[in-house]
């Protein structure tokens, strides 16, 4: 169960005598809610018009950023539902992608938001859209007078599992992916899979990467309802066509989301740099970067877990046949399991920023058996090449 952090604002002590140094001391409170609401559009459903807001006025204006794909599919039914519930309403529509996530688009935001103005205690911003939507919303509403209450709806499966529900915002700079960026808790995060039936089904399995890292790492009943429902998921995306399939589908995606709200609660300002979620995200940045365009995040974090998967059973953390599940399900999944980019001078590199974004260690999660994790500091370079050999002869027999 997840539990409220209490709030503590320390004062200065003005009782002692006269000095030269203050020092200011304040815990911000974070409290924001996450939770499943399907069928937002719904013509009489009044979660998404009274999200985020004090819901106590007559008059609603909304600002909305919303995804060019899911404006094309939902733009209508979104019209109507505002207009429905009465709201005045302004939608910003982004073409989604990596190369829109910069400044220049968050002030164009901005422009928009002071042409239509809002009451930033009222009116909350409403974000629908994959994490680059979602990403670029947060860092507008935390710049915009300083806070602005916003909304997040995701609509990819990242966004449902990863983006839309931790307090991380963002835009790329220069070459640097998410280099300007904030920690903004939303008012609230509206979990709709249905968006998720015209997600093109290889971003779905971009979305079960994220998921099925959680299973490995901490969550053994997520590892197998992904080995036994898995496909099924993927291929129905996510509709639940059966009372059987529903059933699990609810099941992956709650646990997920608790399994992620764990880990992020304790650490929300990333002061620990011994991060289960960073599981998949230690060689996985530079061999993203190294095969643009061709691997989606989610495929290169796959690719890491399955050589750290072979670290593992290497070190004697994993058995054989956990260690053929594991990749059983990767590729059932329709994730690579390899890229033609790994080579051992890559991981040799890869590791090498790692070690330099974790402050000088190493700090990668590896696997004990499925469900359980150690953060290992003593890869080397030899035992990354043996681990790609095994792999890679894993990776020919299939
Ligand atoms: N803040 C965080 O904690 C966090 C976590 C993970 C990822 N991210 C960021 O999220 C981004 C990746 O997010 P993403 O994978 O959601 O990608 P994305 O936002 O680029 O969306 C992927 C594609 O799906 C389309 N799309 C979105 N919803 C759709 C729908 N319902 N139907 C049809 N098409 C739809 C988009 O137009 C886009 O082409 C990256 O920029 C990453 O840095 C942030």
């Amino acid at each position: 169960v997840l539990t409220q952090v209490p709030a503590t604002a320390l004062a200065t002590d003005l009782s002692r005598p006269p000095t030269t140094t203050w020092t200011v001391r304040a815990a911000k409170e974070v409290n924001y809610c996450v939770r499943v609401a399907n069928n937002l559009l719904a013509p009489d459903d009044r979660t998404l018009i009274t999200a985020g807001g004090t819901g106590s006025r007559d008059r609603r204006r909304r600002f909305l950023v919303v995804d060019a794909a899911v404006e094309a599919l939902y733009g209508e039914r979104l019209r109507r539902y505002l207009r429905r519930h009465g709201a005045e309403y302004e939608i910003r529509v982004v073409k989604a992608d990596e190369t829109v996530k910069t400044m220049e688009t968050v002030l164009g935001i901005v422009a928009a938001l002071d042409d239509f103005g809002i009451d930033r205690r009222r009116d909350p911003i409403i974000a629908v859209g994959g994490g680059v939507v979602l990403d670029i919303v947060g860092l507008v509403a935390s710049l915009y007078r300083r806070h602005t209450p916003y909304v997040r709806v995701p609509t990819t499966l990242i966004g449902l599992v990863d983006a839309g529900i931790g307090v991380k915002t963002g835009v790329n700079h220069g070459v640097h992916k998410n280099r300007l960026g904030t920690y903004e808790a939303p008012a609230e995060t509206l979990l709709d899979r249905s968006f998720i039936a015209t997600l093109d089904s290889r971003q779905v399995s971009n979305g079960l990467a994220e998921i099925l890292k959680i299973g490995l790492i901490k969550d053994r009943r997520l590892f197998e309802l992904l080995e036994r429902h898995g496909q099924q998921m993927l291929d129905e995306k996510l509709a639940g066509r059966t009372p059987n399939a529903e059933a699990a589908v609810r099941e992956v995606l709650s646990r997920a989301v608790h399994g992620m709200l764990e880990e992020l609660q304790p650490n929300l300002w990333e002061h620990t740099l011994e991060r289960l979620v960073d599981y998949g995200h230690s060689f996985s940045p530079t061999i993203e970067m190294r095969a643009l365009p061709e691997l989606l995040h989610g495929e290169a974090v796959c690719v890491d877990m399955a050589l750290t998967t072979v670290i593992a059973r290497r070190r004697g953390q994993l058995s054989v046949s956990d260690r053929d599940r594991v990749l059983a399900v990767m590729r059932r999944l329709r994730l690579p399991v390899l890229a033609p980019v790994c080579r051992v001078d890559v991981l040799v590199d890869a590791l090498r920023d790692t070690v330099r974004h974790r402050d000088g260690q190493q700090r990668i999660p590896l696997p004990v058996g499925i469900g359980g994790a150690v953060f290992a500091n003593d890869i080397t370079e030899e035992e990354l090449a043996s681990a790609l050999e095994e792999l890679t002869e894993l990776a020919v027999a299939e």
